[in-house]
């Protein structure tokens, strides 16, 4: 049997995957199956637009089911499987490390395993086509330091979340599924994305949401860590780029040159909010930053040299940083009803338990 113009896509529902499902769909040619077992951060409305399109196909399961990932290798015969599938938030992952170890390591090494058991009964032509590429991070390199260089391909690795130790570990397994046995992997680590979708226990749109609603804006210790930020969909078509042009076994770091301190990011969405919809009962939107008990364990710096993917496969970000955020706060406040499915029980019990003794 021949390999299909097909791609299984995990963690799909969630931010990325929906920004890359969507994307996908609109770029490149064939079928999309998406595995997600939708947790609090998988949404199928993310891919409402996709009802009745005979190219996208959504599966309920757990990249951890023994049973049920295996079958979908044999049913679909993927030409690749592109996995974002993770638990995503660092601070979940200080208060619930267990979940972190369970979806990011092992259930990146059930993919693996069977991604290796489909593989190796490929033809030869098809086993030189087929590829699995891993989402990964930029956190698995650890913090910078002020005057450091940004992160490279060959930064040694220093995770100090939970979080970031589990990609890191789930990044070590598919370098060695490709060392010992031969599969050919790819491995995407890529900055802070913003954009549509995004769930609201993230900086961005937790501090639109804060702002529009004259709540106190939570920033963490002093404000001044830095990020490197990308539009979503740059990700996307960078991680596109990868899928066609990446050398099995390499990995890719992906970032928008682009680094900001928090406070400067949380003031820019309190400017725009104030711009495009002054409030006289709010008054100015910074008047609500709160400097709270800052992260254990919070990295100071990440910012990603995105030269290797830039000069190998020719990607670079095309969105402008002011203009990507003022796209994205117009899209939060376009799909406020979106907004407001998200923001169920338990996403009001998490705040409560993240921001209790801040
Ligand atoms: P997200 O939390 O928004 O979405 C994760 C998705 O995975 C959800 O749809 C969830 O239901 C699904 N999922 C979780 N556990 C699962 C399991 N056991 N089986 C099947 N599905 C499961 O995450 P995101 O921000 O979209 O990140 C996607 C990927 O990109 C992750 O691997 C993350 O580490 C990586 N990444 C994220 C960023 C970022 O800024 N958000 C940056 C770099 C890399
Ligand atoms: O660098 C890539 C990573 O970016 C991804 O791998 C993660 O999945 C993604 O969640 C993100 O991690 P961060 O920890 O950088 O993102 P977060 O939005 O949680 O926080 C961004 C910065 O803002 C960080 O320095 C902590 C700070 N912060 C965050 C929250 C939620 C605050 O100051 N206040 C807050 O309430």
């Amino acid at each position: 049997m021949e390999l299909r113009d097909l791609i299984i896509v995990t963690g799909g529902a969630g931010f990325i995957g929906s920004n890359f499902i969507i994307d996908w769909l609109q770029n490149e040619t064939g079928k999309v199956v998406n595995l997600d077992k939708l947790t609090y951060a998988g949404n199928p409305k993310n891919l409402a637009a996709l009802n009745g399109d005979s190219r996208y196909e959504f599966v309920h399961g757990d990249i951890c089911d023994l049973e049920l990932v295996p079958t979908l290798f044999q049913t679909h015969r993927p030409r690749a499987v592109v996995h974002f599938a993770a638990e995503s938030h660092v601070d979940r992952s200080i208060q619930f490390p267990g979940e972190f170890v369970r979806t990011n390591v092992q259930g990146t090494l059930n993919l693996l395993q069977n991604a290796l058991d489909y593989w190796s009964n490929l033809d030869a032509s098809d086993r030189a086509q087929f590829r699995f590429l891993h989402v990964s991070t930029d956190e698995v390199y650890g913090s910078l330091q002020s005057e450091e260089s940004p992160f490279t391909e060959i930064t040694p690795y220093a995770p100090n979340s939970p979080y970031a130790a589990s990609k890191a570990g789930s990044d070590h397994l598919v370098r060695a599924y490709h060392h010992t046995f031969g599969l050919p992997t790819l491995t995407t680590n890529c900055s802070n994305n913003y954009g549509p979708f995004q769930f609201p226990e993230k900086l961005i749109p937790l501090v639109f949401l804060n702002a529009l609603e004259g709540r106190p804006i939570p920033v963490y210790g002093d404000g001044q860590n830095v990020r490197d930020w990308l539009y979503v969909l740059d990700h996307c078509a960078g991680i596109r780029t990868v899928l066609e042009k990446g050398e099995p076994g390499e990995t890719y770091n992906i970032g928008g040159c682009n680094e900001r301190k928090n406070l400067d990011i949380v003031e820019i969405i309190c400017d725009t909010l104030d711009q495009i919809c002054p409030s006289s009962v709010v008054g100015p939107r910074r008047n609500l930053i709160t400097y709270v008990k800052d992260r254990p364990g919070h990295d100071r710096r990440y910012a990603i040299d995105a030269s290797k993917i830039r000069e190998q496969l020719g990607w670079s970000p095309s969105v402008v940083f002011e203009q990507g955020i003022q796209q994205t706060v117009r899209w939060y406040l376009d799909n406020m009803e979106w907004v407001n499915e998200v923001r169920s029980g338990a996403y009001q019990q998490w705040l409560q338990l993240n921001y209790k003794e801040r």
